[in-house]
């Protein structure tokens, strides 16, 4: 299976803030992995690992205005799934309004402020995950999520390698991310493409507040690590 990142060539919008409306938070999909707009099975059928023998790229890219329901979907799906793994609740999620959806989606289309990426498998959207720029140059990593069925397939590690680029592309020299102490999982995936734990400073600081650990890895380590992969 290959692993396409595609570039990002779209013009630049403004951050909008998400605002919750006043309307109830929806149930948890039943089914997560198939909401949204798009086409509802997944492409040429059969099981991810068959796709993979069968030569199916998956394919991460940058969000675009357009996919701003399955950033909802797939938002929604992580905090349902992963409960102890964010610090967003579900119902809380569930509140904001498809208008701040799309505002979010566009302004995380492009520019070095934010930006979402989703991985496709096929059709399907099987992961997603969020950078943001902290000036002057780290790159923050939040909302990583790969839907379960689609785990151990090389696309987590393809949507960290998004952000990253998308750092490079800004001169960062590192990403930055929070992990909720006890997800031994996230912290053995994140540590088995390179990153290391924050012993010291302000982020391991604020991030022991919250119950969580930090974690780097410089851009330049990012592309040797991909580079010898
Ligand atoms: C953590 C997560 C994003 C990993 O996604 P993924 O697509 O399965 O990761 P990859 O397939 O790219 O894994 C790359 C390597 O990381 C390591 N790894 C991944 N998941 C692991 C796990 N649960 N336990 C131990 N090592 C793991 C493995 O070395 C793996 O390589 P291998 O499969 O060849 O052995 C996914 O498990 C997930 O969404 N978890 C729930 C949400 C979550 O905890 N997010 C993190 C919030 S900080």
């Amino acid at each position: 299976m290959q692993t396409v990142i595609e570039p990002d060539f779209a013009p630049c919008f403004d951050l909008s803030p998400l605002t919750a409306s006043k309307r109830a938070a929806p149930p948890p999909p039943a089914d997560y992995t198939t909401r949204g707009q798009g086409t509802e099975s997944p492409a040429g059928g059969g099981t991810l690992r068959d796709r993979k023998e069968a030569g199916v790229a998956i394919v991460v890219r940058r969000i675009r205005p357009d996919d701003w329901r399955w950033l909802r979907d797939l938002r929604l799906a992580s905090l349902a799934d992963s409960p102890q793994a964010f610090g967003q609740r579900y119902e809380e999620a569930g509140l904001t309004d498809d208008r701040d959806w799309l505002a979010t989606a566009r302004a995380s289309a492009s520019g070095d402020r934010r930006a979402w990426f989703i991985a496709w498998d096929g059709d399907r959207p099987a992961g997603l995950v969020q950078g943001r720029r902290r000036p002057p140059n780290d790159c923050l990593l939040f909302s990583m999520w790969v839907a379960p069925d689609a785990r151990r397939h090389g696309i987590g590690r393809a949507l960290v390698q998004a952000v990253s680029d998308w750092g490079r592309s800004w001169a960062a020299s590192r990403v930055i991310l929070w992990v909720i102490s006890g997800n031994d999982g996230a912290i053995s995936f994140y540590e088995s493409i390179g990153f290391r734990a924050q012993p010291a400073g302000p982020d391991a600081a604020s991030g022991r507040l919250y119950g969580a650990l930090a974690m780097e890895r410089s851009v330049a380590q990012g592309e040797a690590y991909e580079a010898a992969k």
